[in-house]
């Protein structure tokens, strides 16, 4: 039986995973076949769109594991990386419908894809994420939007999302919701860049400023300070709290994302940026920081570039429930 079952309809292309008793796992051969699949139709002039689902109750389960131990990375490009070149380099619009479990490579994938169609059934899962460790091609777009109605498209932004290159950044679902928010294509997406440096001359914050310039129509970054919140006690946290508090708090809480831009101080999270996430994240309960989509850019003149800013961040923002590119 093939794996991987393809169908031409007019100038329809549907791909079908047809492994349904393995819930559509991965195997090195399925990589290769789908890659050359895409290859072979960004070629193809009868093609123009694809429509790409699974047979059975799930899409992918991501990764077979037993041929992946069998078939570990070796030298050379990975089958993972050839189907990801692929998708990076077709440009017809590929339509998935996904029933089920959509497990690590199986969301990641769809990150590639123009418009997905998610069944109630539908469950997106990326392992990684409660590693707080950034997936792989991009994946850490997972849940970047969550608002949208189940069964109803998701949507594509042309071009590449805070540096990550990639064909489109598909919006994945849920069936909470993930910010008071619900973002729609009406209104560019509220976006508060909390900088991690208060100097003056801050490359960070020119490089946040360069960030909001290149921002496209669909993103409204602005930059909320954070070097007036007094230092966190427990003691201000009355029924009148600060008063730059309660308004850092209420500007987060309206924002449909955060993005982070940061250098390290002594390997970590400059203080100024954490004693910001802490205050955000009390009272106890009502963290403005909750399923708040996040992102982070680290930078610093030394030759890591910040990493471990980013890292520590990243361990508190998952601790945070911010679901992190
Ligand atoms: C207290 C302190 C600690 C620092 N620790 C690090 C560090 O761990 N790693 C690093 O690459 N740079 C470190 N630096 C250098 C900063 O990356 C550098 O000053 C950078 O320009 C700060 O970012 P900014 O230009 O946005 O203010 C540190 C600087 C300060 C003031």
């Amino acid at each position: 039986m093939d794996e991987i079952v393809t169908e031409h309809t007019g100038s329809i292309l549907r791909i079908q995973f047809n492994r349904p008793t393995k819930r559509n796992a991965m195997t090195s051969a399925m990589y290769l076949a789908l890659a050359g699949i895409f290859n072979e139709a960004a070629n193809d002039e009868n093609t123009r769109v694809v429509l790409w689902h699974g047979a059975g109750d799930s899409f992918c389960a991501g990764n077979d594991l037993e041929d992946f131990l069998k078939n570990p990375p070796g030298p050379g490009e990975s089958p993972q990386a050839s189907l990801m070149h692929a998708f990076v380099n077709f440009d017809k619009p590929v339509v998935v419908a996904v029933q089920g479990a959509a497990i690590g490579g199986g969301t990641t994938m769809l990150t590639h894809c123009d418009f997905i169609y998610a069944g109630e059934s539908a469950k997106f899962q990326m392992p990684f994420i409660n590693l707080a460790v950034v997936p792989e091609f991009g994946g850490g777009d997972e849940g970047r939007e969550r608002g949208v109605q189940r069964a109803s498209p998701l949507r594509r932004r042309k071009g590449s999302v805070f540096g990550f290159p990639g064909k489109a950044q598909a919006r994945l679902h849920e069936n909470r919701q993930i910010s008071g928010n619900r973002m729609t294509m009406d209104r560019p997406m509220n976006v508060c860049v909390l900088v991690g440096s208060l100097r003056k001359a801050s490359f960070n914050g020119m490089l946040a400023n360069v960030l909001i310039s290149l921002a496209p129509s669909s993103l409204k970054l602005d930059i909320v300070e954070v070097g007036q919140l007094p230092l966190y006690n427990e003691d201000l946290e009355t029924a009148a709290p600060p008063a730059s508090w309660t308004a850092f708090r209420q500007r987060v809480k309206a924002a449909d994302a955060v993005l982070f831009v940061t250098p390290e101080y002594n390997r970590s999270v400059p203080a100024v940026l954490k004693n910001a996430l802490d205050v955000g994240s009390r009272p106890y309960g009502a963290s403005v920081w909750d399923h708040k989509p996040g992102a982070i850019v680290s930078s610093s003149p030394g030759a890591i570039g910040g990493f471990g800013a980013n890292h520590h961040l990243r361990q508190s923002l998952v601790f945070l429930n911010v679901p992190i590119m």
